[in-house]
């Protein structure tokens, strides 16, 4: 069944800087305020704004409602932390046991993780994460505080990670790199929460759509003086890790996570000699390229003027977004019961790029080992220029632009039948961007095209409905549809009332 999604990434962005900020815009990329900038800035706000009570900030999101007919929520607490001195320390981490709202083998129809923070006084955003079993469930910057307080939340449909959270006894790892000195004193506070919805009784969805059973962690293992992300310091640097696939893997998918800092915080803005402004994360399978990240340019909340996300955060910055590299052509490979290199780099990169990934798997019900092929795969070298105009290496118009193509097709034989699958990617990307006055200011326009094409080739689908009628009331009517082997709608009416009766 062809899935195809074509999102369109637009970033036109004008910064000014405000122009009596202590700001060194020495080179055009330091876009931060200082917490003396925004002090004076909010004590210039008229009496009304000035913070005496919490502040609620918050990201624009689609809000999660459960499917209808679902019970629940049925909610646990994971952790109630705080986060002072915490950066290069070990992650927190607690003892993961399923809810016993899991236990009766129920079916996940929406599971949602709520984490809920605060804190007062003067901090820069920071970065943290959250991992079960080393798979990541949430990546997110932290809201700047005013000095009356600041909360957010976040609301993350977790739903596919439902095998991983019915899996048995594992540890929660929360990092929150968070630093305390004289100025910078503001200590967050996070509630992590849980809520579980149920379907109330068996409905059939589809294997399609439904969670992977198995979720391999492609990230680094406990203990760290860090998050579970691998570092990717420069453009030459491959982080990698060792994984087995399961004999009876039929579906492979990574997600990857990915958030850029430091010298590439704003790599959008970057100029030639920091690299231009292209930045992709390749994915690796035993050295070969076989997925590419364009990732969206997420300003955190204190990125370039903290101002503009107050309170209204920026796209995807308290929640940020990930990326899907369908594997299932590759399966070929991995079902050899051996362990396999899943690497990450990032083109053009400097320090620094946290990546880490989770292999969502589907696996034959009936246990037996699936077997696969590659049956064809290309993943022709990046092309991209840079042209730059600049007399003394800050002011000037500096253009890239960057494509590629990765497509691969497999089969995997199951007891679903033998399926062949192409993943197709097809990536482009445009920036310029005009730098004037001595670097502090900068006008971006960024385009990236992202096609992603999932196709399986063995596909079919059959859709029957039945009536029957009877005068005794022993009516009886059945609308199903199924795809493949899935059954993917099941209605059946029994007792017939307000169906009209032949
Ligand atoms: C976390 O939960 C505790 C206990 O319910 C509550 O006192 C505290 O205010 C909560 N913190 C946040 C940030 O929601
Ligand atoms: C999981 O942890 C709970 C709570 O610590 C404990 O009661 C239970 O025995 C553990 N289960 C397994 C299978 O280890
Ligand atoms: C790139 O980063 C890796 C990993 O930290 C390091 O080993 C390597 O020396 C670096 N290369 C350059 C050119 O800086
Ligand atoms: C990718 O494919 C498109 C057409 O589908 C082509 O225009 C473009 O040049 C290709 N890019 C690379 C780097 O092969
Ligand atoms: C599955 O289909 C592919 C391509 O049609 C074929 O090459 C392969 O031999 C088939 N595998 C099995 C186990 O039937
Ligand atoms: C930004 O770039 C896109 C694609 O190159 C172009 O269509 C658009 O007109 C540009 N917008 C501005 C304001 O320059
Ligand atoms: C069967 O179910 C589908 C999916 O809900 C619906 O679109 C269709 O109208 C139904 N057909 C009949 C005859 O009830």
């Amino acid at each position: 069944m062809p899935t195809s999604s074509a999102p369109r990434l637009f970033l036109l962005c004008f910064f000014a800087l405000l122009s009596h900020s202590h700001f060194s815009a020495a080179r055009p990329h330091h876009l931060r305020l200082s917490a003396e900038d925004v002090a004076t800035v909010e004590a210039a706000l008229p009496a009304r704004h000035l913070a005496k009570a919490k502040t609620t900030f918050f990201e624009v999101n689609r809000p999660l409602h459960p499917p209808r007919g679902s019970s629940g929520p049925c909610s646990t607490l994971l952790l109630s932390q705080s986060f002072a001195l915490t950066l290069n320390k070990p992650p927190v981490t607690t003892a993961y046991s399923p809810p016993s709202c899991l236990s009766g083998g129920g079916d996940v129809s929406l599971a949602v993780l709520e984490w809920r923070a605060d804190c007062h006084g003067v901090q820069y955003d920071r970065i943290f994460g959250v991992w079960l079993g080393g798979a990541e469930l949430l990546r997110g910057s932290t809201a700047e505080p005013r000095p009356g307080g600041v909360t957010w939340s976040v609301h993350k449909d977790v739903t596919k990670y439902a095998s991983l959270l019915a899996a048995g006894n594992s540890t929660l790892a929360v990092y929150l790199g968070n630093l305390i000195d004289d100025t910078y004193n503001g200590v967050y506070y996070a509630n992590l929460t849980l809520h579980l919805y149920f379907r109330r009784k068996a409905q059939l969805t589809s294997a399609d759509s439904s969670p992977a059973d198995l979720i391999v962690p492609v990230s680094r293992s406990l203990p760290l003086d860090d998050g579970l992300w691998f570092v990717v310091q420069n453009k030459t640097d491959v982080e990698s890790t060792r994984v087995a696939v399961p004999a009876n893997a039929y579906r492979a998918v990574l997600e990857v996570y990915v958030s850029s800092h430091y010298s590439d915080e704003f790599w959008y803005m970057n100029t030639p000699d920091q690299n231009g402004p292209f930045r992709e994360v390749t994915v690796l399978l035993d050295g070969d390229v076989v997925g590419a990240v364009w990732p969206f340019p997420v300003i955190y909340a204190g990125g370039i003027n903290p101002l503009i996300w107050r309170p209204i955060t920026s796209i995807g910055s308290f929640n940020l977004p990930t990326y899907d590299i369908e594997l299932t052509p590759f399966l070929g490979k991995l079902l050899d019961s051996k362990e396999h290199e899943v690497g990450f780099a990032v083109t053009n990169a400097q320090n620094s790029w946290y990546v880490n990934g989770n292999l969502h798997l589907w696996l034959d019900p009936k246990g037996s080992p699936t077997t696969g092929g590659l049956i064809s795969y290309d993943a022709p070298k990046l092309s991209g220029s840079i042209t730059a105009h600049s007399v003394d290496g800050i002011d000037g118009e500096y253009q890239a632009t960057a494509s590629r193509n990765i497509s691969a097709t497999g089969w995997v034989s199951s007891s679903r039948g033998n399926i062949t699958t192409t993943f197709a990617q097809r990536l482009s990307f445009a920036n310029s961007n005009v730098v004037s006055n001595k670097g502090s200011s900068q006008v971006i326009n960024q385009t990236t095209d992202a096609h992603a094409d999932v196709g399986g080739g063995a596909s079919w689908r059959m859709h029957q409905v039945y009536n029957y009628g009877a005068s005794n009331g022993g009516c009886y009517l059945r609308n199903v549809t199924s795809v493949g082997y899935d059954v993917l709608f099941d209605h059946n009416v029994a007792s017939c009332t307000g169906t009209r009766r032949r």
